[in-house]
């Protein structure tokens, strides 16, 4: 991430995303059923700009302790920059993942959250996860399926392109969210609750902004359907004008599905 030119626009996008309700009421779902209390130690792997983490800072107290981890040195500097008001004890940095510095049964609990779908072998990932847990710990994993992507610009054809495209995982395992009860129990971790929700765009303007919030830009869809063998590159301009011409009629409906799973040790 720390290599890409468009730093700022994936930092928007994962704004966005953090503001979806969908996103709002995992988060919320998640905060009930961890059930963090004053004094307890919570990681969380993925940070990105640490605001889910500093939400949950408010049950750990003043003697609590939160520890955000993210492979890229601007997502840490950045929650470093938002972590001002927090009352308990806050480190961000830089790790990666699937090797973790950190001792074994050292934490309460442990969150990642659209997380797993970047990495190339995420069960690496949550078995690094158990293993900081301590005994009784809880665990929540909460990741997209882009496979339930859908997208009605009132074309057919699209449509079916699209779910065809998505259905296949192009080098990252992007429909990690459907797999999250079956990851943890590989883990050796106990599921105890899963759930899912569905965020629906009804409205996007693309003469305001060049992707639907929170999402990939369309021409990024496009040269992902090409490389799929779904459109030829001249089916590819005809694609993204359908659209893009659906979008500034207001007939254009997208939904995507995101899941959640709570675990214990
Ligand atoms: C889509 S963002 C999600 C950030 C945050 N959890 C949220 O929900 O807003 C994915 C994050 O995972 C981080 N990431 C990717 N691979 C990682 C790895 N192997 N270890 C730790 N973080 C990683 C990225 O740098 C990015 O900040």
């Amino acid at each position: 991430m720390d290599d890409d030119p468009n730093v700022a626009v994936l930092v928007d996008t994962m704004d966005a995303t953090a503001r979806w309700p969908a996103t709002l009421r995992l988060r919320t779902w998640e905060r009930e059923r961890l059930r963090l209390v004053e004094g307890e130690r919570l990681l969380d792997v993925g940070c990105g700009l640490g605001e889910a983490a500093l939400a949950l800072a408010h049950d750990l107290g003043e003697t609590g302790e939160v520890v955000g981890l993210d492979t890229s040195a601007e997502m840490i500097r950045r929650a470093r920059a938002n972590a001002d008001a927090a009352r308990c004890k806050l480190h961000f940095r830089v790790a990666d993942a699937c090797a973790l510095d950190e001792p074994s049964g050292s934490f309460d609990a442990v969150r990642s959250e659209r997380t797993l779908q970047w990495i190339a072998d995420p069960l690496a990932a949550v078995n690094e996860m158990a293993r900081v847990l301590r005994p009784g710990g809880r665990a929540s994993l909460v990741d997209t399926d882009w496979s339930t992507l859908t997208l009605d610009v009132g074309d057919e054809e699209i449509t079916a392109h699209v779910r065809k495209a998505m259905r296949v995982e192009q080098n990252r395992p992007s429909n990690i969210g459907s797999r999250l009860h079956e990851l943890a129990r590989t883990a050796g971790l106990t599921p105890l609750a899963t759930t899912a929700q569905t965020h629906t765009w009804t409205r996007w303007n693309p003469d305001e902004s060049p992707a639907p919030d929170g999402c990939f830009s369309m021409e990024s869809l496009a040269d992902n359907l090409v490389d799929a063998g779904e459109l030829t590159s001249d089916e590819r301009i005809d694609f993204v004008k359908t659209i893009r011409m659906a979008a500034l009629r207001n007939e254009s409906r997208m939904s995507l599905t995101m899941h959640a799973v709570l675990a214990t040790t």
